[in-house]
């Protein structure tokens, strides 16, 4: 049967509105360079087509999008903010999301509700340590700035500390570096050794003690015994079945088992027992010497993973043989990991674990199942990636002390990797690595070894023929309901010629707008059920879907990228790269009850910036602003964004912190 195009599968121009720097300093230009993911494998046209004729059978709510009908302009198309209702009733809202949502703006400023204050934390560049210099931008040093917060917060965690009441850990991703922002007369071309250090030092993690104040949300940094930077100069201990592979060898690191340095830290996650889990994301454009890589099948895998060309773009092959793929052709292979830091122990040394595998690791979250065992949830940030998914065959211990933390710290090290295949409203994890007690690895993929899949995870997903989603984002189970939610944050080049078209977790071609999966897992098992609780976009347009809520009643949300949840079970959506014509911003989603669906903004970032890392607790929320006036024509010479310190002031990269005014509690 001849099938009818529907207005949802029209593709539109254009993609999230990132700023073109970003997408260099970022991620190497992955949106405009061929996608790394050319496997072939099942492909949705199929389904699709079967969807559309069994439609009303579907659990998948493409259904419900496919419903909506044809017939919404997307707003888009001019230079204004995509606007959500003029009049917004507050008092009906589900509790925690009882607030004034706030206009999408362009403000070069946080912007937030009504009632509601707001104060910087910490900026990249404040002294963590007592002997650290004040922040100079004229003059920068990597002995300083490894005293200093780092550079571009992304991920947040705040750990309460026992025992002092409203005092907490605030860890934080510094995900990569912006070079033309952090110095003047940058020469993109002739970096100097000053910039490489400095670049080096300002990447990694933070740890910093922050203090509450009695009747407001404010956090004021403290030097506690704890603050730490780890940069990508700091020493990693490397674990599960890749440690000591071959494929992880060095000139510096004969063993294959210790790493210098972590990058591109994008999001994480808290574990239940203290530590914090970061994910190495984009590590690809760190490399320079691509082309000069003389062994075929490294080549090829180093493809699959979107290395290119010849210089990288910070030029860091040229200060430290480890960054240049002609010589050290392994040391690529030493990053892409899941990385846990053991805050409360600042001499402890971070581990990458392998038995994860190797991924664009948006993040890792965990759910912990009624005897113990772990499910550790990550995404691959890359068009037409895959989602994952890791059950330990350890079980946690629990309670305070040394053993147990020690214990804890072994748990992703042992059990078995799956990747997700998708269908109508079902879906099945494939397992594709198992990791004994003893740490060797058993492939669980035809024709692969098990370092291999450790290693070259994406083609393992390739061979089994794991479904291509719109860039997996923020992977996190809610903790009131164990239902798990993915970001899937767009992807311009679905359905362009030769790549994958829609499907139904999937459903629009040219996606610059996004969508948010819900799913229903057997946690340790392999089945699961899934439909979409966000088709994000301008909620006038036909294509978009807001879980059944009225669309003429929520925020405008387009590239959700961050997931949080409130004490409540509501759903708290970070964005980045806002293809609406507005800054980015955090919004709240109610999951539960007649309001399902219903969409608030509470908070925009600076122009040029993404909101990332947020937390949201009774009293607080708190956001990490990253890459604040990153927009194309600026630069340090030229700042187009003051932000936080106003005046003529550089931006600086900063976490923020909300509070409801007087005290009392957020969305009530
Ligand atoms: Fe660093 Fe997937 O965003
Ligand atoms: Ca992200
Ligand atoms: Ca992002």
């Amino acid at each position: 049967m001849a099938l009818k195009p529907l207005a949802l599968f029209v593709k539109h121009d254009g993609r999230s509105a990132r700023a073109s720097i970003t997408c260099r300093y970022k991620c190497g230009d992955a949106c405009s360079h061929p996608v790394p993911n050319t496997s072939s494998g099942e492909y949705f046209g199929d389904i699709v087509a079967a969807a559309m004729t069994r439609r009303g059978m579907l659990k998948g709510s493409a259904v419900a999008v496919l419903a909506v009908g044809a017939g919404g302009v997307l707003a888009a198309c001019d230079s204004k903010p995509v606007a959500g209702p003029s009049e917004w009733k507050v008092d009906d809202a589900p509790v925690g999301t009882r607030f004034t949502p706030i206009d999408p703006n362009t403000e070069d400023a946080v912007v937030i509700p009504e009632g509601y204050e707001q104060a910087v934390v910490i900026r990249w560049g404040d002294p963590i340590f007592p002997d650290a210099p004040a922040f100079d931008f004229d003059d920068q040093t990597p002995q300083a700035q490894e005293r200093q917060f780092g550079f571009n917060n992304d991920f947040a965690g705040l750990l309460p500390i026992d025992g002092q009441p409203n005092t907490y850990l605030l860890v934080v991703n510094h995900e990569y570096t912006t070079d033309e922002f952090m110095f003047k007369n940058y020469d993109a071309d002739n970096p100097t050794l000053t910039q490489f250090q400095v670049g080096v030092t300002a990447h990694g993690l933070s740890v910093v003690q922050v203090r509450g104040e009695t009747g407001s949300g404010r956090l004021t940094p403290e030097f506690g015994p704890f603050n730490r930077r780890i940069t990508a100069n700091s020493e990693f201990v490397v674990a599960g079945p890749a440690a000591g592979s071959d494929f992880l060898k060095t000139t510096a690191d004969p063993s294959g088992t210790r790493v210098v340095g972590t990058f591109n830290n994008c999001s994480g996650g808290v574990t239940p027992w203290g530590t914090v889990l970061s994910g190495e994301e984009n590590f690809n454009n760190y490399f320079g010497n691509y082309d000069a890589v003389a062994d075929e099948t490294a080549k090829a895998r180093l493809k699959r993973y979107g290395f290119k060309g010849a210089a990288s773009e910070r030029k860091w092959e040229r200060f430290d043989r480890r960054f240049d793929l002609a010589q050290e052709p392994n040391e690529a292979n030493r990053f892409g990991y899941v990385v846990e830091v053991n805050p409360w122990d600042p001499t402890s040394t971070p581990i990458k674990h392998t038995a994860l595998g190797r991924v664009k690791h948006e993040a890792a979250t965990i759910y912990v199942t009624g005897d113990g065992t772990v499910v550790a949830y990550t995404g691959d940030d890359e068009k037409f990636d895959y989602m994952y998914k890791f059950v330990s065959s350890r079980k946690i211990q629990p309670g305070p002390g040394q053993a147990s933390m020690l214990y804890n710290q072994t748990i992703l090290d042992a059990g078995t990797l799956y990747v997700a295949k998708l269908s109508d409203g079902t879906g099945e994890w494939i397992p594709i690595l198992r990791t004994g007690d003893d740490g060797r690895g058993e492939s669980l993929v035809a024709g692969m070894t098990a370092d291999e899949v450790a290693v070259f995870t994406r083609l393992a997903g390739d061979k089994v023929g794991a479904t291509k989603m719109d860039r997996p984002e923020d992977f996190e189970p809610n903790p009131k309901t164990g239902k798990v939610y993915v970001a899937l944050t767009n992807n311009d080049a679905r359905g362009e010629d030769g790549k994958p078209g829609v499907d139904e977790a999937n459903p629009r071609v040219a996606n610059k707008n996004g969508q948010v999966l819900e799913i229903d897992d057997d946690h340790a098992g392999t089945s699961f059920t899934w439909s979409l609780l966000l088709v994000c976009g301008d909620p006038a347009a036909a294509d978009t879907y807001f879980g059944g809520f009225d669309k003429t009643k929520v925020s405008p949300i387009s590239c959700p990228d961050n997931l949080a949840f409130d004490d409540y079970g509501n759903l708290w959506i970070s964005t980045d790269g806002s293809a609406l014509n507005a800054n980015d911003g955090l919004f709240s989603v109610v999951l539960e009850g007649p309001n399902r669906g219903e969409t608030r903004q509470f908070l925009s970032v600076p122009n040029g910036a993404e909101t990332c890392g947020p937390t949201v607790s009774e009293g607080r929320v708190t956001v990490c602003v990253q890459h604040p006036g990153e927009l194309d024509d600026a630069s340090a010479d030229n700042p187009l964004s003051h932000w936080p310190d106003g005046g003529d002031s550089q931006p600086r990269p900063s976490v923020v912190s909300v509070w409801k005014s007087g005290g009392g509690r957020i969305g009530l």
